[in-house]
């Protein structure tokens, strides 16, 4: 059964919900399902298609998480009629690829393309999920990399949170980056998945993502909305760039970062870095929220900055908190200004702020 006659078949049966967002995407993989056939892969028709090699263009699909991106990638490679196929995350492949460079390099000077060749011989189709270019290592070597790797035939598709031109946004030295974001925008298709829908939002109730008191119960709540919230993946740890400066988000997937309090309350963290992580993350985890001493005057500060940040961005927050929000402010000559933040936690706490739309970027 074709792509689209199966997705069709899983929306009847009631295993998926039909999201106009995702249709044109899977009549993109379909059509590409289609030319990956081998006889409708080459000759005549296949350079009026401007095919290079016969191969047909692959995809570029980007959007913000949970739309179903990485579902529709693998319902897709299950079926796709290539051999050999390779499907990988990206941070895998390029591990591997980091590797394989290595050992080639004490053969050849070149080591680039002898390795995409390697690769295009192993993969006439590789499918990457959550292609991400935030170390410079990977960003100086993918251009030439899937140059060769097309060159040579290989059908590519990719998923990613972002367009190509976002890519390595702020990274050093983007300009000898550039090249690889024009290759990706010429030879494959780049294609928006960006329906309104966050599948994995309608797993949980926004008026149970904040817990009090700090028990073990409401620890293991909160681990259960992370593994919603991540499809069960244990996060990994990620490096902000701010102002040149690195910050540690301690465990970090689908657009979801874990702190404890003491990470990003009693650390020295300032307005930049609660903005670098409202900006990257939708959803932010905080652990362990004490009852604030009336003489903790930097961490009071800090907790209404954090806030603050997170409501203008539209950032959801998911926390374990000793105290319901209008007593974490143990009293004193500051409370007062407490008040503001206790109200936007109670907002953020409503089904509204968890299922607006905000720009994930
Ligand atoms: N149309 C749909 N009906 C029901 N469930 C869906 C639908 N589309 C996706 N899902 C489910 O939603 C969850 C999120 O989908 P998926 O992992 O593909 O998102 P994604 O776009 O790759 O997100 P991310 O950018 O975070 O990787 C998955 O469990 C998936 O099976
Ligand atoms: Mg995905």
């Amino acid at each position: 059964m074709g792509l689209v006659d199966g997705v069709r078949q899983r929306i009847e049966t009631g295993a998926l919900k039909a999201d106009p967002g995702q249709l044109r995407v899977v009549e993109a993989l379909g059509s590409l399902s289609e030319a990956l056939k081998p006889a409708g892969g080459n000759g005549f028709l296949a350079r009026l298609a401007g095919r290079k090699n016969g191969a047909p263009r692959g995809l570029y699909i980007h959007g913000p998480v949970g739309r179903g991106k990485t579902m529709l990638m693998d319902l897709f490679f299950e079926a796709a009629p290539a051999a050999p196929k390779k499907r990988i995350h990206f941070h895998g492949f390029m591990q591997e690829v980091h590797a394989r460079l290595h050992a080639a390099r004490r053969t050849s000077s070149d080591a680039i393309a002898p390795v995409a060749a390697a690769i295009a011989n192993e993969a006439k189709l590789l499918c990457l999920d959550e292609m991400q270019v935030t170390d410079i290592a990977d960003a100086m070597i993918v251009g030439r990399l899937f140059e060769a790797m097309l060159a040579a035939g290989t059908v590519i598709v990719t998923t990613s949170n972002l367009p190509p031109s976002e890519l390595y946004r702020d990274g050093l030295n983007r300009q000898l980056f550039l090249p690889f974001v024009r290759l990706i925008e010429r030879r494959l298709d780049v294609i928006a998945l960006d329906g309104m829908t966050d599948y994995r939002l309608g797993r949980i109730k926004a008026h149970e993502t904040f817990l009090t008191p700090l028990t073990a119960a409401n620890a293991a709540r909160l681990q259960d909305l992370w593994e919603r919230l991540t499809d069960g993946k244990k996060g990994e740890p990620a490096i902000l760039d701010v102002l040149g400066r690195k910050l540690v988000v301690p465990e970090a997937a689908h657009g979801c970062a874990r702190f404890s309090f003491a990470e990003l309350i009693e650390a020295p963290l300032g307005p930049p870095d609660y903005l670098a992580i409202a900006r990257n993350y939708s959803t932010l985890f905080v652990t362990g929220i004490p009852a604030i001493k009336a003489n903790q005057r930097n961490e009071a500060k800090r907790f209404v900055l954090l806030i603050d940040t997170l409501y203008d961005a539209g950032t959801r927050l998911a926390a374990t908190s000793a105290k319901e929000p209008e007593a974490i402010h143990g009293g004193g000559p500051h409370k007062f200004e407490f008040a503001r933040t206790a109200s936007r936690l109670r907002e953020m706490q409503s089904a509204s702020w968890w299922g607006k739309k905000i720009v994930e970027t």
